[in-house]
């Protein structure tokens, strides 16, 4: 069996956490291979909301088990967080959640020097959810890192100090100490209260599986916009969030990889800085972010709205091989008239029907045509036979440009709104 990838094609939030709670009955194992708790996934089934950090999507499903890969970073204090939330809605965690032993460790350290780079880069912040990621993905290239299998070794205290000593050196003059002493107990707390999660070689027990016919989901965290290659650099996360970063962040091998499930919004949001060419800062992109509840699932912050993007997801489709589609949140434009597609851009007068290199500082103008509203509630919708004509054309507009099927159309946050297209 070959391994689906299931990501985001957009600047994240686009309803990964959703699709892959769907979709996962028809998988044994849903396996997260990048990002860490700067992710915020949200499920919402029978009434109940969960957002998921670092725990993959398919928690909630019986018969599925659920493993944090190599490419992951961990911070023990919100994993412990997740995981008490999780119980406390009677899910056994204990045999259904899996680490990889080379995953790696946030410490407290890391997420001061997140805010201190942060701070010195003023208004030139990335906007980051300074959670460690940037230091903790630094030290993993840089080859000081440390590993959740390092947890298990008696010198693991030692290697913990050497660490927090050179980022002590590095942070000089910052006050870091309260800080430190007000969130060391519980990051120590939290990896005790981890040791009853099972350590693994993901990548064998992933491969294993694969072989022995098991179907296997990986998750994606952030989007394509925001990957560290391919993304809109400086401003992105630190990790290969496209469907290479599948490989190497779970040990599967490229001619491994099935499906590519790119999930996209109806239109297009951002949280953080940088370019954003379709945003839309008028009264448009605020009704957008009341109606679409656009605020951060991890830092509660206002996600910038704006209209889709099409060369941005052209882009995002071919970095990622994309074979399906998954189309999210059509329903918060239920009540536009006219909703506008960005079919190019216009840069010092020319057409650009491609994502050109390094976006920031460019006068882009998009450029769009409009398409006509459908004017109808479409969260009760469950079959497309009943789907109003422009919505169809919508879907069908959207597909024939990316060159990619629509598979899936979301019409709601709940598991049930959801259509399967063929
Ligand atoms: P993720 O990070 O990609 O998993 O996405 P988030 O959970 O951060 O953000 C998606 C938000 O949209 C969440 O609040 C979801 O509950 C919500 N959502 C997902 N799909 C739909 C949809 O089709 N319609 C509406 N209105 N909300 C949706
Ligand atoms: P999910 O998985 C949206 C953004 C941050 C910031 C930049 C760098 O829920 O889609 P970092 O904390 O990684 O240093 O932040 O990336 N960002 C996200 N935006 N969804 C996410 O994850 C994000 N994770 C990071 O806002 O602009
Ligand atoms: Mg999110």
């Amino acid at each position: 069996m070959k391994v689906d990838v299931l990501l985001g094609l957009q600047w994240g939030d686009e309803g990964k956490g959703k699709i892959v709670d769907v979709v996962t009955p028809e998988y044994d194992i849903i396996a997260r291979f990048q990002g860490g708790p700067n992710a915020g996934h949200t499920l919402i089934f029978e009434g109940q909301k969960q957002v998921l950090h670092t725990i993959p999507s398919g928690i909630f499903r019986t018969n599925c088990k659920n493993v944090i890969g190599n490419g992951v970073v961990i911070d023990p204090v919100t994993l412990k967080a997740e995981i008490e939330a999780i119980q406390a809605k009677g899910v056994d965690v204990s045999t259904n959640l899996l680490i990889s032993k080379k995953a790696h460790l946030i410490l407290p350290t890391h997420k001061i020097l997140d805010k201190a780079s942060e701070e010195a880069k003023g208004k030139k912040k990335i906007g980051s959810t300074l959670k460690g990621i940037g230091p903790t993905y630094m030290d993993k290239t840089g080859r000081n890192g440390i590993r959740m299998g390092d947890t298990q070794s008696p010198n693991f205290k030692e290697k913990y100090n050497a660490l927090v000593e050179k980022h002590v050196g590095i942070l000089g003059d910052y006050d870091y100490q309260s800080i430190l002493s007000e969130t060391e107990e519980a990051w120590f707390d939290a990896l005790k209260f981890l040791s009853n999660i099972e350590l693994i070689d993901s990548e064998q027990y992933i491969n294993n599986a694969m072989q022995s016919g098991k179907k296997v989901l990986a998750e994606g965290a952030q989007g394509t916009l925001l990957d560290i290659d391919f993304g809109t650099y400086p401003y992105v996360t630190s990790s290969n969030t496209v469907t290479a970063g599948t490989c190497t962040g779970l040990g599967v091998a490229p001619n491994k990889i099935g499906d590519v499930i790119g999930i996209f919004k109806a239109y297009c949001t951002r949280v953080g800085s940088g370019p954003f060419p379709t945003e839309l800062d008028d009264e448009v992109g605020e009704n957008i972010r009341k109606i679409g509840h656009e605020y951060g699932a991890t830092t509660g912050r206002d996600r910038r709205c704006g209209w889709i993007d099409l060369p941005a997801l052209k882009y995002a489709c071919m970095i990622n091989g994309t074979t399906k589609l998954s189309m999210m949140k059509a329903d918060v434009l239920d009540t536009f008239g006219t909703i506008k597609v960005c079919t190019h851009y216009e840069i010092n007068g020319e057409r650009v029907d491609y994502l050109p290199y390094d976006i920031t500082d460019l006068d882009i103008t998009p450029v769009y045509k409009d398409v006509k509203g459908w004017n109808k509630d479409l969260t009760q919708l469950r079959d497309l036979k009943d789907a109003p004509q422009e919505f169809l054309d919508y879907i069908t507009y959207l597909e024939t440009e990316l060159n990619v099927p629509i598979t899936i159309v979301s019409v709601g946050p709940d598991r049930e709104q959801t259509i399967m297209r063929n």
